[in-house]
């Protein structure tokens, strides 16, 4: 029987089914219909005496159809389908190679014997969709392995190794990748012929229950690392089900705490991040070859990059005239991989390699071999159009010149070099050898496969790249701005810096706003709306934060920003900043009242949704969801609630419409007026 995504041979009385779903193998629908036609019917053949199931690819099953999720399970759902395989009268042997995650693994349980590849990985990674395995893994694995064994695996999320799975008894043999296929049908034919009762899980006598301090070990963990999520609780209670009630009673408890998951914003909003992070970057155009790069500017920016470029394994020259700062870059590169050996991170021999291939030069003729220049010298249009043109008479043609400006105009820095389809904006964000997010800056003439290249190369050193327009900030600063134009007008209002960062972080977002600019250097946007021209020119506008540099507190570099930082770090509350910020709104003519931490996450999180808009309409963002990607990746906005965009979604448009018309008639419409309309 051949379906094209099932196929069944028979070889010496057993019957293989082949599972042919390429790219994973996903369980979507047509696959579990097939799966089920082939099964029923090698069941019902008497000439059969034994089933193998195996991937055709690399790859058993690597879970769920995903986008599938959002709507209600399609027959034959998954657990049924499991269920009807472990019913077979004849003994059923999964063939697991590559991945068995997820449904995948499900399918395993149902199975009678386990057979693995030694490079096969096994998980129940459902955890990170904020969802719980659904078709009875609940109840089959802790038969299997025990109840804190599978509560571990399923509250991970990570998968297991062959070779671990074999040792909890989860595979109950280990091969050769080669000798899988040989492996399972021997095994089929064992079972066949030796007459022994088929072992299935679903007629196993219950687990004993996990111990009191490991589930609350696992509970507190939880709440610490899948903040937000409904799944895990729903997991302890299924697995404790196992325990408890008969194997069909788990299953339909198991079920319906699945489909509590499924419909739970949480999970929805890790769905959306699913999709919109892999589509973002996309672009349709082939990428450049990049083998070498040179880093322009050894700075705070400069060595981060270079060393995430360093990390991917790209030969890279850094660049700086300033033979102290190029001295000082080189320092904290060097430290960076003395620090990752001594944490274990990585082996002396890689860092040797890493720093071997990393040239710091003072010279910018070095730049000269590189496919790719990465502009990170101060923040000043003058200095970085002459670094351009000086890139552009020494650099190869088929080169592409990037800039890790935060604010300036790419067009205006293009206009300074003879290549203006090959300038972009590569925008890393801060520290660049950690932050995921790279802003891919879409100049008037950049070319398609610039952009593509310049997103590539953020793929290559593991970051998430989102394709945005040349406006002022981007996209992400862009709705920083608007963000911390709102929580600076909450403390003149009568919100304390603590206050403000304390509602927000436990609405979710990592860092509160007066920490993040804390960190940031209260300086560098005092610099900037010092030299920008198109700022609001409300008196309110940044006060506390301007006040506060002029005060020199210029954030944690300098022991006090918002916050006192004893040791550098630890923010304090600091009663000399409470009384810049009341002799500022005296000034101002500002009454104080009692804020609501409630009205801090409205205002703040509004002023996201509402540039967000903004930035979307205009094009600058090409989608709401790359927005989202932009605020999980870069800013800290809880992956749990899915993004600022899709956050509003859930809100729905008119309550949140409504919301925003409130804010305008309360606070004044010329902040709630688009940044770009001002
Ligand atoms: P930085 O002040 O730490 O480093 C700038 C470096 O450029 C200095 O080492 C300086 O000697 C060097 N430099 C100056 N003129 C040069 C020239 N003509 N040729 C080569 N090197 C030259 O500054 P930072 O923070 O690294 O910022 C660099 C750029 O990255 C700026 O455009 C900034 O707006 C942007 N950026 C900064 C972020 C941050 O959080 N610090 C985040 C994202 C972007």
């Amino acid at each position: 029987m051949v379906s094209g995504i099932v196929n069944m041979h028979l070889e010496d009385g057993v019957a293989v089914i082949e599972i042919d779903n390429p790219p994973v193998n996903a369980l979507a629908q047509p696959l579990r219909a097939a799966l089920q036609a082939a099964v029923v019917s090698a069941d019902q053949d008497p000439s059969i005496r034994a089933i193998v199931l195996i991937g055709a690819g690399r790859n058993f099953v690597a879970g769920a159809e995903i986008s599938e999720l959002e709507n209600p399970p399609l027959e034959p759902v998954l657990a049924d389908l499991l269920g009807r395989i472990e019913r077979c009268s004849k003994p059923v042997i999964a063939a697991i190679g590559g991945f068995a995650l997820g449904g995948g693994l499900e399918l395993a349980l149902a199975c009678h014997l386990r057979v693995a590849t030694l490079d096969a990985q096994l998980g129940l990674p459902e955890i990170k969709l904020g969802l719980m395995p659904g078709a009875g893994g609940t109840q089959r694995l802790p038969r299997l392995i025990g109840s804190e064994a599978a509560l571990t695996l399923m509250l991970s999320g990570e998968p297991i190794a062959a070779a671990a799975a074999a040792e909890s008894g989860l595979v109950d043999r280990v091969v050769p990748a080669e000798a899988l296929r040989e492996a399972a049908l021997q095994a089929a034919r064992e079972m066949a012929s030796s007459g022994t009762p088929i072992r299935r899980l679903c007629d196993a006598p219950p687990p004993a229950p996990a111990t009191a301090p490991f589930l609350e070990q696992q509970r507190k963990r939880a709440e610490k690392l899948s903040r937000g999520l409904v799944s895990p609780a729903r997991m302890l209670e299924s697995v404790a089900a196992a325990s408890t009630l008969s194997f069909g009673d788990g299953l339909a408890l198991s079920r319906r705490l699945f489909e509590e998951c499924r419909v739970s914003d949480s999970s929805r909003a890790l769905r959306h991040l699913f999709f919109a992070e892999r589509a973002a970057g996309r672009i349709d155009a082939s990428a450049r070859q990049i083998g070498r790069v040179a880093v322009i500017g050894a700075g705070t920016m400069g060595t981060g990059i270079a060393i995430s470029l360093a990390d991917a394994g790209i030969r890279t020259d850094v660049i700086d005239p300033d033979a102290a700062s190029l001295a000082r870059g080189r320092e904290r590169f060097v430290a960076h991989y003395a620090a990752q050996t001594k944490r274990g991170r990585c082996t002396e021999e890689a860092a040797a390699e890493r720093i071997a291939r990393t040239v710091f030069e003072q010279d910018i003729a070095a730049a000269a071999p590189a496919d790719l220049a990465i502009e990170a010298v101060f923040e000043n249009l003058a200095v970085k159009k002459q670094v351009f043109a000086d890139l552009d008479r020494l650099m190869a043609p088929h080169a592409l010149l990037a800039s890790n400006t935060s604010y300036l105009d790419i067009d205006r820095i293009a206009a300074a070099t003879g290549r203006p389809g090959s300038v972009l904006g590569l925008h890393f964000f801060s520290p660049a050898n950690v932050m995921k997010l790279v802003e891919v800056v879409r100049g008037r003439d950049t070319q398609a496969d610039a952009l593509a290249t310049g997103a590539a190369l953020a793929r290559r050193l593991r970051k998430m790249p989102v394709i945005v327009g040349n406006a002022t900030g981007f996209v992400g600063n862009r709705m920083l701005q608007a963000y911390g134009r709102e929580s600076q007008l909450l403390l003149l209002e009568g919100a304390t810096p603590g206050q403000v960062d304390a509602a927000l972080e436990s609405w979710g977002m990592a860092m509160g706003p007066c920490s993040v600019f804390d960190l940031a250097g209260l300086d560098v946007g005092y610099r900037a709306r010092r030299e920008r021209t198109d700022l609001p020119s409300d008196p309110r506008y940044f006060r506390v934060a301007d006040l506060l540099v002029e005060a020199g507190r210029l954030g944690r570099k300098s022991g006090a920003g918002h916050y006192l930082y004893p040791d550098g770090s630890t923010r304090h509350d600091d009663p000399q900043v409470q009384q810049i910020i009341e002799a500022a709104a005296r000034e101002l003519g500002i009454p104080r009242r009692q804020i609501t931490d409630a009205e801090i996450v409205e205002r703040c999180i509004f002023a996201l949704i509402f540039e967000g808009q903004a930035l979307v309409a205009s094009g600058v963002a090409a989608s709401a969801a790359d927005i989202d990607v932009v605020w999980i990746n870069g800013y800290g906005f809880p992956r749990y609630r899915g993004g600022p965009m899709f956050h509003a979604g859930l809100l729905g448009p008119a309550a949140v419409q409504s919301t925003l018309d409130r804010l305008a008639r309360d606070h004044g419409a010329a902040f709630w007026t688009p940044f770009n309309q001002q």
